[in-house]
């Protein structure tokens, strides 16, 4: 392909997506890099990013960007992804300012997928309600911790959820809580889909004793886990059948500490990975990250799993001639191994 062909596709996707925005009413940036959206802060450039501030725009604008076959990926707080070095070249839907206003009716509790989860964990806490309390402290958005399953201390948010709003051809559409499976850190959520927000069913309980716990959650996390450090929390999920977890695992092989350039093996949990330095690499924790699986493997017999998301740049390095097929997103996972694509989510 030459390169002017190259720059003709990229200049007609560039002015399709300045249309979209422009007639959806949202706004659409250029010149982000991953490592400012993401908490491990790597990850290289972002061709664009668009930041809905409603459901209703988030959903009409994935709609147009489908049907002008430009590929997106949506992010939220950007705490649960590892993002490649190098460029990448489809939209990220930054769904951050898609906060709204949590309405309460009874039990019930409506929020929008870009509201902080920590935050909608003490409201709900002074409103009476319980059910999140142990997720106080994950550090995401609630799409996130909806398209994920999130969950610590004895709580998971799918076991709450009452219903969750999607984009369905450019409308907001509400589905059943019971019709998503609801598995552990996955969903039956599928790339290509966005969530948009929920509604969760909490129950009634002393205010007092749900802030206690709440309290309790986070004193325990912070015993337990690094605060403060650039981490995308576990890094894998803990295997299956194993009465031992993965940080447990990896801290007994003596990995604590453990080094590859700006990332390293947290010395407080080892199933974190934290990056250090002005010009950290997502290369350096994918390297790490694969030692580790390496070594569990050998000495263990293990096939850890990624918990965090990996997402790849550099391919397709131009838009594809058609656009990417209905909508699915052309960033997957990284500039990565074969073998670490075999996940349920890609
Ligand atoms: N442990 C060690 N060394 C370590 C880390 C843990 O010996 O470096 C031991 C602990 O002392 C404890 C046991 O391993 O006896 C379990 O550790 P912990 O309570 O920290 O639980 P975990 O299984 O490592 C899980 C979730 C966390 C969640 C906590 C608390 C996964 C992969 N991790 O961690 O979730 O916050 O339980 O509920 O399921 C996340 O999803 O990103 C995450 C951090």
């Amino acid at each position: 392909m030459t390169d002017s062909k190259d720059k003709t596709r990229f200049e007609q996707r560039d002015a399709a997506i300045e249309r979209i925005a422009a007639e959806v009413g949202v706004s659409a940036q250029r010149g982000r890099r991953f490592a400012e959206l993401t908490s491990l802060r790597v990850g290289g450039s972002i061709d664009w990013v668009i930041s809905p501030e409603t459901e209703e725009r988030a959903a009409a604008v994935v709609h147009e960007l489908d049907t002008a076959g430009v590929g997106w990926r949506a992010l939220g707080s950007g705490s649960n992804v590892l993002a490649g070095d190098g460029d990448h070249h489809y939209v990220v839907l930054s769904l951050k300012e898609m906060k709204g206003e949590v309405t309460f009716a009874g039990e019930l509790v409506k929020v929008s997928a870009g509201y902080s989860l920590p935050r909608l964990c003490i409201e709900v806490a002074r409103q009476g309600l319980s059910g999140i309390e142990g997720l106080g402290g994950i550090p995401g958005t609630v799409g996130g911790a909806l398209w994920m399953n999130a969950g610590a201390f004895g709580h998971e948010i799918g076991t709450v959820t009452d219903t969750v709003r999607v984009a369905r051809e450019g409308r907001v559409v509400e589905i059943p809580g019971s019709s998503v499976k609801w598995y552990y850190r996955h969903t039956s959520f599928e790339e290509g889909s966005l969530l948009l927000g929920g509604t969760l069913r909490l129950q009634r309980e002393d205010p007092e004793k749900i802030l206690a716990r709440m309290e309790d959650a986070k004193t325990r996390r912070l015993a337990t886990q690094p605060h403060g450090a650039r981490s995308a929390g576990c890094f894998f999920k803990n295997p299956p059948a194993q009465s031992i977890g993965t940080g447990k695992i990896i801290d007994e092989m003596g990995m604590k500490g453990t080094r590859r350039g700006s990332a390293v093996v947290s010395p407080i949990h080892a199933n974190f990975i934290v990056t250090e330095g002005e010009n950290a690499l997502a290369e350096d924790a994918l390297a790490l990250a694969e030692e580790i699986r390496e070594r569990v493997k050998r000495e263990q017999g293990i096939d850890l799993e990624y918990e965090v998301e990996l997402w790849r740049a550099d391919e397709p390095d131009q838009p594809e001639e058609s656009g990417s097929p209905s909508g699915q997103p052309v960033g997957g996972p990284a500039d990565l191994p074969a073998d670490l694509l075999e996940k349920e989510k890609y």
